[in-house]
């Protein structure tokens, strides 16, 4: 076996959590699922039920208790309920805040700035360096794309899934504005047929696109009007997706690598494009800082198959279960400390 070392990958949008749902995934297990799937560093969302991260104390909490749990580094994305601007001051000041997440479309938990008077006042308030994180398509989308450029607001468009806000970010790169985006590997993979077969547990927010979508965004990430690959892992029980109202999100930590190499296999990207997309960007964009004696060893071209050897995640399912990928992480390293050998967390 041949293997090849990469950088620790980043993931710039994962759901760890902790606190308020420690039943579906914690730091510990979360973590454990981004180091199985070859990330080091991961950025984590505000949408914590019960308790968003919308107050400097919540924030201070989540900081500690990834202190204590978590086994790779984790940074975080500060919340905003349009109520909370005059905490930005001291929270953009944080070392561990590397932007803020504002949901302006109906998803998983209670953050929801639907008032456009608010996100005015949000984007105005937010006077910092570090990204705003935008949930929302279509018009909300255009409308976040003009907040920013009338604040001069770095945004990040999180998980691209139409063609049409492929095409509204595409406009707005050509214009130089600062806006990025981001795709995950559910929305560029699951096809209408494993959507139909998987039901509830392929229910995510922003819904996974037909073949047409599907195409246009393979296209913008080939030609960098992506920016980066998000996990945007959103681990729900079993229990919770067999309901009749079930909650949006799928883990995706233990397979976002995976599936980039099988796109390689395929011919749709390069190793390259691997690295720029979990690692020159992310770190670029997010302002991620190095990670000393840090490293990923796998072999490309070797197979393994998804949910072989269990499941990190507490959630216990992918809705890639059974898929041949490849590339799996054989060796992690973190700051001189062996994390993964042989393909098993130590
Ligand atoms: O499907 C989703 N799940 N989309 C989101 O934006 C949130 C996430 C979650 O927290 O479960
Ligand atoms: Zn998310």
């Amino acid at each position: 076996m041949s293997l090849t070392r990469f950088p620790g990958f980043i993931d710039v949008h994962v759901h760890l959590r902790e606190p308020g749902a420690t039943n579906k995934e914690d730091f510990t297990s979360g973590s454990r699922a981004a180091v199985k799937g070859g990330f080091t560093y991961v950025l984590d969302m505000p949408n914590n039920p019960g308790a968003p991260t919308i107050t400097p104390e919540r924030l201070e909490e989540k900081i500690r208790l990834a202190g204590q749990k978590a086994i790779c580094d984790v940074g975080f994305h500060y919340g905003t309920d349009g109520h909370n601007v005059n905490t930005f001051p001291t929270v953009w000041q944080n070392p561990y805040v590397y932007g803020l997440k504002a949901y302006c479309d109906h998803t998983t938990g209670e953050l929801l700035i639907e008032d456009e008077m608010q996100l005015e006042h949000v984007f105005k308030a937010w006077n910092s360096e570090k990204p705003i994180l935008v949930h929302g398509q279509g018009e909300t989308l255009s409308t976040c794309i003009e907040l920013a450029q009338t604040f001069a607001r770095r945004l990040h468009v999180c998980h691209v899934a139409t063609k049409e806000d492929v095409e509204v970010i595409r406009e707005a790169k050509k214009k130089k504005q600062l806006v990025t985006a981001g795709i995950t590997l559910h929305h560029l993979f699951l096809s209408p047929a494993d959507v139909k077969r998987l039901g509830n547990f392929a229910l995510v927010k922003p819904e996974i696109g037909g073949k047409e979508d599907q195409n246009i965004l393979w296209e913008a990430l080939q030609d960098g009007t992506i920016d980066l690959v998000e996990s945007d892992h959103a681990p729900h029980t079993k229990k919770e997706k067999k309901r009749t109202s079930p909650p949006f999100g799928v883990p995706g930590l233990e397979t976002t690598l995976g599936l980039l190499w099988k796109a390689v296999h395929e011919g749709k990207l390069e190793q390259a494009d691997i690295i720029r997309l979990l690692y020159d960007n992310p770190k670029k964009i997010f302002n991620i800082p190095d990670q000393p004696a840090t490293y990923i060893a796998l072999d490309p071209k070797k197979p393994y198959v998804v949910g072989h050897d269990g499941y990190e995640t507490k959630c216990g399912w992918s809705p890639f279960d059974g898929w041949e990928l490849y590339g799996k992480a054989e060796t992690v390293v973190l700051r001189g400390k062996t994390l993964v050998q042989a393909g098993r967390l130590v």
